[in-house]
C-alpha cells in the first residue's frame, strides 16, 4: 500500500458539545492480543480499538505464527496452533517498541525467543534492560548481537523474588507471560498498578493462570503447566477518554465520554475539578462540562498509576497554557516528552521548560499555525490546542495520531469541530 503523508487542518472556536464513544484501551489491548501465544487454543476479543499499533501487532504476530481472523471491526480470534518463528525482527520493534512484549511470552512457550532491541524512541531512551535483568534472574541464558536480543531456556524457566527498582508497565506484563508457565513461584515487587495491568491478570487467570496481588505492588505467580483459550473484552481506554476531556474543558464544551470509567483516572479527573472543570461519573461514562472562562493554574508531577498519567502530561500542558495564572507540569517518567512545547510555542503558549518541569504561564490565546507532531500524545495535544486557537490550524504528520486514536476526526466532529484529514 503506498503510504501516504497525511495532515489535519482545525478550524478554531468551536464548543464540543454531545457524546463520544471511548474505544478499548491501546495499551491494555497490545499486551493482550500477545497472550494468544501463551496456548495453542483460540482466542476471542472483543472491543479491540482499530489503531495503526494493534495492525503492526497483527503483521508481527502472523511472522511468528499465529492466525487471525476478524469478526467484525473490533472483534477478532487469534489462534498460535503451533510457533512458526520466535523472532521478533528490527523492522517490527522499531515501528511499535511494544513488541518487546513478545520476548516473555515466546521464552514461556517455546523457550526461546530472538527480539530486536527496540532502539531509542522520541520520548526518551526507553531501556528494556529490566525487562531482560528479571528473566535472567528466571533462569534465561541472553545475549545481545547484532542488536537482538538472543534468549535461551531449554529447561524452562524457573519462578523467583523480583523487585523492579523502577516502575515498568510492559515490563510487568512481559515477565507475567514468562512466569504463568514457569517452575513454581514468582513474586513481583514494585510493579505497574495501572487498570491495563490488572485487566491484563484478570486474561491470563481467565487463560488457566494462578494469579494474586494484581493492581497491587506486588503480585504472586504460581506457575502451571499450561494455558487454554478464552474469550476477553477490552477495557475502555482510559487516556483517550483523558484527552477528550481536556478538549471538552478547553472548549468550554460539555460532553459524555462514554463507557469512561471515573475511578481508572481518579488522580486526573480530581486535578480537572480543582482546575475548574465539572467531571461526574454517569451511569453509561463520565460527563465533562466548563462553562466559566476560568481555567485555574494547577501544578501537576505525572507518577505511575494511580499518580497524575504521563500520558497526559502533554494534553493537560496545553489546558494550563490558558490558565489565570502560572502552573508547573513536571514530567517524572520520560526525560524528553516536552516536544510538544516548541510547537505550542508557535501557537503563542507561553512555557519554559528546565530540566523535568515546564513552567506554564497563561496567555489569554492561542493562535492558528502550521505545526508538527512527533509522537503520539504530543500530536493530539496540538490537536487539541487548534481546537482552542484563534483561526486555523494544520498538523501535520499524524501517523503518529492514528497509532493511538481510532476516528479521531469524526468522534470531534460529531461534538462540533470543524475537523478534517488531507493528503498532503
Ligand atoms: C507503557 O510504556 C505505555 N505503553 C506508555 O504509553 C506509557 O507512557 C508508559 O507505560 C508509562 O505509563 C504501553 O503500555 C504499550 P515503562 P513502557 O516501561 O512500558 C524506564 C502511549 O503513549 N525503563 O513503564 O515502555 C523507561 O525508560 C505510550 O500510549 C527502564 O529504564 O514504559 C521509563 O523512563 C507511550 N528500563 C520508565 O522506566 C526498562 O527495562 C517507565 O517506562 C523499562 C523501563
Amino acid at each position: 500500500m503506498f503510504w501516504m503523508l497525511q495532515s489535519i487542518r482545525i478550524a478554531g472556536g468551536c464548543r464540543l458539545k454531545g457524546e463520544i464513544e471511548i474505544s478499548g484501551a491501546k495499551n491494555l489491548a497490545l499486551p493482550a492480543l500477545v497472550a494468544s501465544i501463551l496456548t495453542s487454543d483460540r482466542m476471542v476479543y472483543k472491543n479491540v480499538p482499530n489503531l495503526a499499533d494493534v495492525r503492526s501487532l497483527f503483521d508481527l504476530l502472523d511472522c511468528i505464527g499465529t492466525e487471525i481472523n476478524y469478526e467484525d471491526t473490533h472483534s477478532v480470534t487469534l489462534s498460535t496452533g503451533t510457533i512458526k518463528s520466535a523472532t521478533a525482527p528490527y523492522d517490527f520493534v522499531r515501528k511499535m517498541r511494544a513488541s518487546i512484549l513478545v520476548l516473555g511470552a515466546l521464552i514461556a512457550r517455546c523457550k526461546k525467543a530472538t527480539v530486536s532491541l527496540p532502539g531509542g524512541c522520541a520520548i526518551g531512551s526507553r531501556g528494556v534492560d529490566l525487562h531482560i535483568k528479571a528473566l535472567e534472574l528466571m533462569g534465561a541464558e541472553i545475549s545481545i548481537e547484532n542488536g537482538y536480543i538472543e534468549a535461551k531456556a531449554p529447561k524452562g524457566l524457573t519462578g523467583c523474588d523480583i523487585t523492579f527498582p523502577v516502575v515498568t508497565v510492559t515490563g510487568t506484563e512481559n515477565i507475567l507471560m514468562a512466569a504463568v508457565l514457569a517452575h513454581g513461584t514468582t513474586r513481583l515487587i514494585n510493579v505497574a498498578m495501572e487498570p491495563e495491568v490488572e485487566a491484563f491478570c484478570e486474561l491470563l487467570n481467565k487463560m488457566g493462570a494462578r494469579i494474586s496481588g494484581a493492581g497491587t505492588s506486588v503480585i504472586t505467580i504460581e506457575g502451571v503447566n499450561e494455558l487454554h483459550g478464552s474469550e476477553f473484552e477490552i477495557i475502555p481506554d482510559r487516556i483517550e477518554a483523558g484527552t477528550y476531556a481536556i478538549a471538552t474543558a478547553i472548549t468550554n464544551g460539555e460532553v459524555l465520554l462514554k463507557n469512561c470509567k471515573y475511578d481508572h483516572l481518579t488522580s486526573f479527573f480530581e486535578t480537572l475539578n480543582l482546575v475548574g472543570i465539572s467531571c461526574e461519573q454517569k451511569e453509561n461514562g463520565v460527563f465533562v462540562s466548563h462553562n466559566t472562562e476560568e481555567i485555574r493554574p494547577i501544578s501537576i508531577q505525572t507518577a505511575p498509576y494511580p499518580g497524575f498519567p504521563t500520558d497526559l502530561q502533554a494534553q493537560y500542558t496545553v489546558l494550563m497554557s490558558l490558565c489565570n495564572g502560572s502552573a508547573s507540569v513536571t514530567e517524572n517518567i520520560f526525560e524528553n516528552r516536552f516536544m510538544h512545547v516548541p510547537e505550542l510555542a508557535r501557537m503563542g503558549a507561553n512555557i519554559s521548560v528546565h530540566g523535568k518541569t515546564a513552567v506554564v504561564n497563561g496567555v489569554k490565546k492561542l493562535t492558528g499555525a502550521q505545526v508538527m507532531a512527533t509522537d503520539l500524545r504530543a500530536s493530539v495535544s496540538l490537536v487539541i490546542a487548534g481546537l482552542v486557537a484563534e483561526g486555523e490550524t494544520i498538523v501535520n504528520r499524524i501517523y503518529h495520531l492514528d497509532r493511538g486514536y481510532e476516528n479521531l476526526e469524526e468522534k470531534l466532529s460529531n461534538c462540533g469541530a470543524n475537523v478534517e484529514r488531507f493528503n498532503v
